[in-house]
């Protein structure tokens, strides 16, 4: 019977058909050990002349890693084994050969690795961290989901800047037009969210900024709810609540993959509501405790985002930036106009950044002063001021980047090894 490594407990002394590729492979004389694995794991296969007769026996000599094979054998329990079974080969069959293959087990650069990204995504470890992305992106749309959001996709090709030209990357579009690759898709899920009044969109964003740091990439994926008749507080709220429930699943159903990855899990459990909630102020207060050089009125670094959440076992909110620092659609406060009300969700243990959002500006005359300020073109907004124009209500969302919360999770320095082909300043091969 066909079976995959990840489910042979079921399969308890039956004779089973594996398929997959060769991982590793130990000979000592008379017996194979090889490690089998099928996309859904690692098993060892046992082989041995007794079982499969000297001929087929010489047929696994030479085999190298990666080589493409069909085992057939009887699963049996072993309780030293990683997954708690092994194989007694009874059989098998060469399906293609493979040799020379360029990652062994030995150490390589990330370099070397990084252009051969096609082939290392095939290693345990870079498994474990596409199986857990794919837990995030599936909580994340049964968090929506379970909550009556609506998923309404936003376009990828758009007509102009929705936070400035400087980040975007143009696209020729036919003969006479430039499109610019989305940045977000919040304009848009504002006008959704005035028609089906809780919705969200979930796909890649684009960055030009010519940033390296290892919390940059120019190609992400964000997933960006937005709600009618919402503030700021319900903004937290909801952040609060998915971050909760996507690192719950995490722990839930990829506990294997973790431990692949060493992840200190007890981290992971500390991730409970409420969040602390600061203001800019507090936090500008408690950097300047630590004695960083900031300023009130800048941005944070990624040195002052670790600061800030070095004091706390769980992600934290820092609230009501200055306006001069954030974009031209958000809400000012109305206790005090020179602060936004935006969010940013910083994730503990220095990674930073996770979410950002707040409430948006729903009243006409000031959304079109704020265009003004900062040189947008107004007529390529109309259809967004027509929002204001047309039963505009208070409304608040956020956007959360996908590849930020699996290196979180999964405790990786870099970004790039949260997605599959990473695209990067320097790297759009392979
Ligand atoms: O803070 P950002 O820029 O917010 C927005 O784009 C809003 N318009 C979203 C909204 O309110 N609907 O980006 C949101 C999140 C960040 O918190 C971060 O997790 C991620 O997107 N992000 C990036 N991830 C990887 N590489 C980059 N260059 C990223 N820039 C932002
Ligand atoms: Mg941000």
């Amino acid at each position: 019977m066909i079976a995959y490594i990840e489910d042979i407990a079921t399969h308890a002394g039956q004779a089973v058909t594996l398929r997959g590729w060769l991982h590793n492979r130990r000979s000592s004389g008379k017996i194979h050990f090889l490690t089998l694995r099928d996309g859904t794991g690692f098993i060892q296969c046992v082989m041995t002349t007794q079982a499969v007769g000297e001929e087929m026996f010489k047929g696994a000599d030479h085999l190298g890693q990666e080589s493409a094979l069909i085992v057939e054998g009887t699963a049996r329990a072993d309780a030293r084994a990683p997954g708690g079974y092994e194989i007694d080969v009874t059989g098998f069959e060469v399906v293609a050969e493979s040799q020379n293959y360029p990652i062994t087990p030995k150490e390589h650069g990330v370099d070397y690795l990084m252009d051969r990204r096609h082939l290392w995504i095939r290693s345990p470890r870079q498994q474990a961290v596409l199986r857990v992305r794919h837990e995030v992106i599936n909580a994340v749309r049964d968090f929506f989901n379970g909550r009556g959001f609506i998923l309404a996709d936003t376009p990828i090709f758009t007509p102009a800047a929705c936070e400035g030209t400087t980040t975007l990357f143009p696209v020729q579009y036919f003969d006479d037009t430039t499109a610019y690759l989305t940045q977000s898709g919040q304009l848009y899920n504002e006008a959704n969210a005035m028609a089906l009044g809780r919705v969200y969109s979930f796909g890649p964003t684009f960055r030009a900024e010519k940033s390296k740091t290892r919390r940059h990439l120019t190609e992400f994926w964000m997933v960006e709810p937005e709600m009618a008749y919402a503030t700021l507080d319900d903004v937290m709220e909801l952040a609060e609540a998915l971050v909760v429930y996507v690192v719950g699943r995490a722990l839930d159903r990829r506990k294997q993959e973790l431990k692949t990855l060493e992840r200190d899990t007890s981290k992971l459990e500390q991730v409970q509501a409420p969040f602390p909630r600061i203001s800019y102020d507090d936090a500008a207060g408690i950097l300047k405790t630590k004695g960083l050089p900031f300023e009130w009125g800048g941005d944070f670094g990624a040195p002052d985002e670790t600061a800030l959440s070095e004091d706390f076992d769980r992600p934290m909110c820092v609230h009501r930036f200055p306006s001069a620092i954030k974009a031209f659609y958000m809400k000012p406060d109305p206790a005090r106009a020179e602060l936004a009300l935006g969010v940013d969700v910083l994730a503990p243990e220095g990674y930073g950044e996770i979410i950002g959002g707040g409430e948006r500006l729903a009243d006409l005359d000031l959304l079109l002063q704020r265009i003004k300020e900062h040189n947008l073109p107004q007529e390529a907004f109309e259809w967004y001021l027509d929002l204001r124009r047309y039963g505009s209500v208070p409304h608040a969302g956020f956007g959360m980047g996908i590849e930020r919360v699996v290196a979180w999770i999964c405790g990786l320095e870099h970004l790039r090894e949260a997605i599959p082909y990473p695209r990067m300043l320097y790297r759009m091969y392979p």
